[in-house]
């Protein structure tokens, strides 16, 4: 089975193809000739998700999906959730949103977080959507250099250590990405049956 994937991260994307395994080959929007930047702009996770895939089904027919990613922090209301990327500059600035949330966290005892993954898959014209959520809380301050975006602030429940100061595939097995994958391949494999 061919799908496209929304993301031109190389990295995304030999993880979701590792776990995916034989009998299916993925494909990245520019290799379908779609080299402009795919809008996100709606207020939401799966708003985001659907409008990436929905961009590519319909501009070429194909199976495919697409991922959205925030950090929701209890505190906060759920901020900086959709706004993630850039929640302090316009840029993907990791170090300064990383700042940013110390800061607006600063002297707050409820440090509680999640990161959550919204997948949109368009398959034979209709959308099925997976979610992935890993619960933990905001350091007080960064640890350790794997990873990126906010993993150095970020301790998953259960954890003493941030994701940046796990192994990839300690962070994989639990993060919120690698739980939607799993559904998302779970769905993929008992409907190939
Ligand atoms: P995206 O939807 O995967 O591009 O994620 C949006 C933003 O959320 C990224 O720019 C990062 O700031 C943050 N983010 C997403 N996934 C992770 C993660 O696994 N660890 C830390 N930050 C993440």
């Amino acid at each position: 089975m061919k799908l496209i994937f929304a993301t031109n991260n190389a990295h995304k994307l030999s993880e979701v193809e590792a776990v995916l395994g034989d009998g299916f080959s993925l494909a990245t929007p520019r290799e379908c000739g779609i080299t402009e930047d795919i809008p996100e702009e709606q207020p939401t996770l799966e708003g985001n998700a659907s409008q990436k895939s929905h961009y590519i089904y319909d501009r070429t027919g194909c199976d495919c999906f697409a991922d959205d990613t925030g950090l929701e922090v209890e505190a906060l209301g759920g901020a900086p959730g959709v706004h993630s990327a850039r929640y302090a500059t316009d840029g993907h600035d990791f170090e300064a949103n990383n700042r940013r949330l110390l800061s607006e966290l600063a002297g707050c005892d409820n440090r509680h977080a999640r990161f959550r993954t919204v997948i949109s898959l368009i398959e034979g014209g209709e959308e099925h959507l997976f979610e992935g959520i890993v619960e933990g809380r905001i350091a007080e301050s960064a640890a350790g250099c794997g990873g990126f975006g906010y993993d150095p602030l970020f301790i998953p429940d259960g954890f003493d250590s941030t994701f940046a100061e796990m192994s990839a595939e300690q962070k994989n097995a639990i993060s919120h990405r690698g739980r939607a994958v799993a559904k998302l391949v779970d769905y993929l494999h008992n409907r190939a049956k």
